[in-house]
């Protein structure tokens, strides 16, 4: 080894020692006759003193930041009155009696911790990386998967390798393609997620599997999302819901205990779906906000306001959701603001009122009593706020009160968003309504075990034993039970509307598979970049992952994805069109 400490291992005890460091320079500093340097590596910085007298000090002359370094010398205790308490190492110094650069920087597009514009640091993501910040983001990110991995490794879990170059997996993306040289005209699907291919591990009779897999995903991308992403992928043999349930509590429990030393309370509250869209309008609620959605139907009973009484005659509901301490925000400008916002989202338009001296309203002319009635059913304090909308289709009402819910959470609320709120939401619709594709697909996957009593011609009836888990308003994992009998995956793809022969051709191999003794199996996936962006506080999963893509897809360090050669093109007998 060219060195015999680390930057961040040497202390008092290490007084007298002759030491070798090596590292990149983070700071010069020249005090005349004497020279500092900040050395750095992941493990931490150690101050290099260069006497005037030293072979070393000569050397700095030439040194520039970030170049690195091998620096020969002698651990000392720092003068009194010059320790350094804010870094581990701040109570030595190492004496420096020679510098060797062991390769010199140029100037850099920007230094370590400066988090120049998201473009700067990701073409240069090398640098980046280099910043505290990404240092702990990348190292913590690893304590994660070492903790999941030792945690399924106690279980009895086997950690199982599944193909990349493979078919097609019914996720609900756009698949990547890659062309067959060998077989020209064909392509492999990257995997959107191992699914059929843990299954057929159970029916393989590796009854407890879990692997920390890379996915592909061809969507449109958000803060949230990568095209390629991590999945911790699990599932297991003969067992129910509440396995999977306990089995993954116990994975999120150790890993924000070991990772962050936080106890979360077991077991994690649960939600049913429909539950979640009264109370949050979304399927994935961040209840550290309060402010749920409440039925303000019974207060407009009878209503004289136009507009309300027409959506409740046709069958509408009229909701709304207490803003605590808000009045003094809620001036007339700021409700047509949130007017204008709530029009975006789908609705007519949005009543308000407040509790400041009494009742204070634009329309308190019209509707009086109804706002007595409110604010007295929802228990409003003086500085409460209530924000009230209705329309006849109450699922829209729903999530765009949920949308304002959050935004107006995110905005004026942003110091209640502390610690972790971790929920199952459990009892989804089997299907829902595909406007893209005119029909009923399932929400899940198309091997989700329906709750089988709600088996029925009815699409909206239909159950699925699928749960997510939700932390902070992400969803940070889901999964289901499977069906593992013949006549229920037919009655599926029945309700699905994909015929035989459809069957046959996509998932032939798997369908075949069940005719050859299945055992009852369920599993869940976890997105491993937004729990770790959730641990380390992050808002986007791109500050987890070391080499992440923008926005629209494209890796500003390689520029992928690029052009290729004309030979490569016709080898695989592929043509570009223009434009
Ligand atoms: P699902 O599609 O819900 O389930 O994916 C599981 C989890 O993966 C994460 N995730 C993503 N993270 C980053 N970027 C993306 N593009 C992205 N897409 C999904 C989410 C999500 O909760 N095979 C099933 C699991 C199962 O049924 O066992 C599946 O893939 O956190």
């Amino acid at each position: 080894m060219l060195r015999t400490h680390t930057c961040g291992e040497l202390r008092v005890r290490d007084e007298g020692k002759h030491v070798k460091l090596c590292g990149w320079v983070d700071r010069i500093r020249d005090l005349g006759g004497v020279r500092f340097v900040d050395l750095r590596d992941r493990y931490g910085e150690t101050q290099i003193v260069c006497d005037v007298n030293s072979k070393a000090y000569e050397v700095i002359d030439d040194l520039t930041r970030e170049s690195v370094i091998l620096v020969e010398g002698t651990v000392r205790k720092r003068p009194k009155g010059t320790e350094n308490p804010n870094i581990s190492t701040g109570e030595i110094e190492v004496v420096a009696e020679k510098i060797e650069i062991l390769s010199a920087a140029q100037p850099l597009p920007f230094y370590p911790n400066e988090n120049p514009k998201e473009e700067m640091r990701l073409k240069y993501r090398y640098i980046d990386l280099r910043s505290k910040r990404m240092q702990n983001n990348i190292i913590l990110r690893y304590k994660v998967t070492r903790t999941i991995r030792n945690y399924f490794d106690e279980l009895g879990f086997l950690e199982i390798e599944t193909p990349f170059l493979t078919k097609s997996t019914p996720e609900g993306a756009r698949d990547f393609l890659v062309p067959s040289r060998l077989r020209p005209g064909k392509f492999y699907a990257l995997p959107q997620s191992p699914q059929l291919f843990k299954q057929l591990l159970m029916i393989s009779g590796f009854d407890r599997y879990f692997q920390i897999v890379r996915c592909f995903r061809d969507e449109d991308l958000r803060a949230d999302r990568q095209p390629e992403f991590t999945q911790v992928d699990v599932e297991m043999s003969f067992v129910d819901v509440e396995d999977v349930l306990s089995v993954s509590e116990g994975m999120i429990a150790r890993v924000f205990k070991e990772v962050l030393d936080v106890d979360l309370s077991l077991p994690f509250d649960r939600l049913r779906y429909h539950e979640a869209m009264e109370k949050y309008g979304t399927d994935k609620p961040d209840r550290r906000y309060g402010m749920e959605l409440q039925d303000f139907g019974n207060a407009f009973e009878g209503t004289d306001f136009k507009v309300i009484r027409k959506v409740l005659e046709e069958g509408g509901s009229v909701k709304g959701f207490v803003v605590p301490n808000f009045a003094p925000e809620m001036s007339r400008k700021r409700g047509d603001e949130l007017m204008e916002r709530a029009k975006e989202l789908g609705l007519g338009g949005l009543l308000w009122f407040k509790i400041e001296n009494g009742l204070s309203s634009p329309h308190l002319k019209h509707l009086e009593s109804e706002f007595k009635t409110i604010a007295e059913k929802a228990g409003m304090k003086e500085g409460d706020v209530c924000l009230i909308a209705a329309h006849k289709d109450r699922a829209l009402l729903n999530e765009a009160l949920g949308t304002l819910r959050l935004e107006i959470g995110k905005e004026h609320f942003s110091h209640l968003a502390k610690g972790f709120d971790v929920l199952w939401v459990i009892d989804f619709p089997y299907f829902e309504w595909s406007e893209e594709e005119e029909r009923f697909v399932a929400r899940h996957h198309p091997f989700t075990m329906p709750v089988e009593e709600t088996l029925d011609s009815d699409h909206t009836k239909v159950r699925a034993k699928a749960y997510d888990i939700v932390i902070n308003g992400y969803e940070v994992g889901g999964g289901s039970i499977r069906i593992h009998k013949r006549e229920i995956q037919e009655k599926i793809f029945q309700l699905l509307g994909i015929s035989k022969e459809e069957a046959q051709n996509k998932f032939g191999f798997f369908l075949e598979a069940f005719k050859y003794g299945v055992p009852p199996h369920g599993g869940i996936a976890f997105g491993l970049d937004r729990l770790v962006s959730i641990i380390t506080g992050e808002n986007s999963i791109r500050e987890v992952i070391p080499f992440p893509k923008t926005g629209n897809g494209v890796c500003l360090l390689t520029g992928a994805p690029s052009e290729v050669d004309e030979k490569q093109l016709k080898e695989l007998r592929i043509r570009v069109e223009e434009g």
